[in-house]
């Protein structure tokens, strides 16, 4: 079992996002080579322990961390599709998320503004700070570990440019 699903009264907070089923689809969705739910697992549970410590609303930022990614992309995305995604996602996360749950202002900005400062949407609150700081901090180790082997692979070329170019 998850770190995460060890909190019970974290679990407690994000059951009913859980247990919806537009939002399980997330789960089959790729993202960061793993999945986009384990993705917002990660993210919610670290903003809500990171909000929980600096007395935040921590009910509000497990909900809208756990909702910041909530889009459907179709499995044959083109690495275009990626990029251009990057710059519209928050968007069209807000807009299923709104769809499918009754959100507060609060967390409507937390899944508007994650992507700050990629997209101009500035954070217009603590939680929302802290949700676009965790999520950059939870994407950069997903990401590492994503392309472990081409890095290696990067850092071998370099060894063996520096071998040649100090003999
Ligand atoms: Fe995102
Ligand atoms: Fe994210």
């Amino acid at each position: 079992m998850s770190v995460q699903k060890q909190d019970v009264e974290f679990t407690n907070i994000v059951k009913n996002i859980l247990d919806n089923e537009e939002f399980k689809k997330i789960d089959k969705i790729e993202h960061h080579g793993i999945s986009r739910l384990d993705h917002s697992m990660r993210v919610a549970y670290y903003s809500y322990k990171v909000a929980k410590f600096l007395r935040l609303d921590y009910v509000k930022t497990a909900r809208g961390g756990l909702l910041h990614d909530f889009f459907l992309s179709p499995e044959d995305r083109t690495t275009k599709d990626r990029f251009v995604s990057t710059f519209v996602h928050p968007k069209e996360a807000l807009q299923t998320a709104k769809k499918h749950f009754e959100l507060s202002r609060k967390e409507e900005d937390m899944i508007r503004s994650h992507m700050f400062p990629i997209n101009p949407s500035v954070p217009k609150y603590a939680e929302s700070w802290v949700v676009s700081t965790v999520d950059k901090v939870v994407a950069v180790n997903e990401l590492s570990l994503k392309f472990k082997f081409k890095l290696k692979y990067a850092y071998s070329l370099a060894l063996l440019f520096m071998i040649n170019f100090v003999r």
